[in-house]
């Protein structure tokens, strides 16, 4: 039987060739998910930004460097962790030297889901945090509005629970500082229930 880090490595090969949309066309690379193969938790972004694409790792341009500072604040150890993106190719426009996102359409959120769920079923994670619409979206197979839907476990099939909260780079793209330290707070408070329900599982286990 497979281990779980073996099939994740499989998956990690065989997503490095994917065509099941035209993104892999203009990005530089795949950039599969990572992180321990039995992580408690799994977290899921939009998809990788400019710095990820050159790196060929998730979060570790601006909003991953926001995602670890309210990790470690609300006392979760990223290295424990399992992070991914719901989309797995840059999408972009060119504007002269710079590479502007682009947010990925449905049928592009569609046909990187199987990845996603392959990711899901070889972790067998406690808990999945959806960060933003997009992960949200990957998450539950539907569209599920953050707002109605943050700040409380939701259960997924086969005892996983879920918790969406908001995509880091919505908190840097906000204008005004009272706004910026506001809605931190609320992310934080998003990531203290995700640490609570990993300490819990940390003592069942
Ligand atoms: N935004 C994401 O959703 N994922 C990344 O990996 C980086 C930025």
């Amino acid at each position: 039987m497979a281990t779980a880090s073996s099939s994740l490595q499989t998956l990690r090969q065989d997503a490095a060739h994917c065509r099941a949309c035209p993104l892999w066309k203009d990005a530089t690379q795949t950039v599969f998910g990572e992180g321990p193969p039995h992580a408690p938790a799994m977290l899921v972004g939009e998809q990788p930004g400019d710095k990820e694409d050159l790196a060929g790792k998730p979060f570790v341009g601006p909003a991953g460097q926001m995602l670890d500072r309210a990790l470690e604040e609300a006392g979760i150890d990223r290295k424990k962790v399992y992070v991914t993106n719901a989309v797995k190719h840059f999408k972009f426009v060119p504007r002269g030297k710079i590479r502007l996102h682009q947010k990925p359409t449905t049928p592009e959120i569609r046909a990187c889901r199987p990845w996603y769920e392959r990711e899901l079923a070889a972790i067998k994670p406690a808990l999945v945090v959806a960060m933003g619409a997009t992960a949200a979206q990957s998450v539950f197979g539907k569209i599920t509005p953050i707002n109605k839907n943050r700040g409380r476990l939701i259960d997924l099939d086969d005892g996983i629970k879920a918790l969406v909260t908001v995509h880091p780079s919505y908190l840097l793209r906000l204008p005004d500082e009272a706004a910026k330290a506001r809605e931190y707070q609320r992310f934080l408070d998003d990531l203290r229930i995700a640490a609570a329900l990993l300490r819990k599982s940390a003592h069942a286990a």
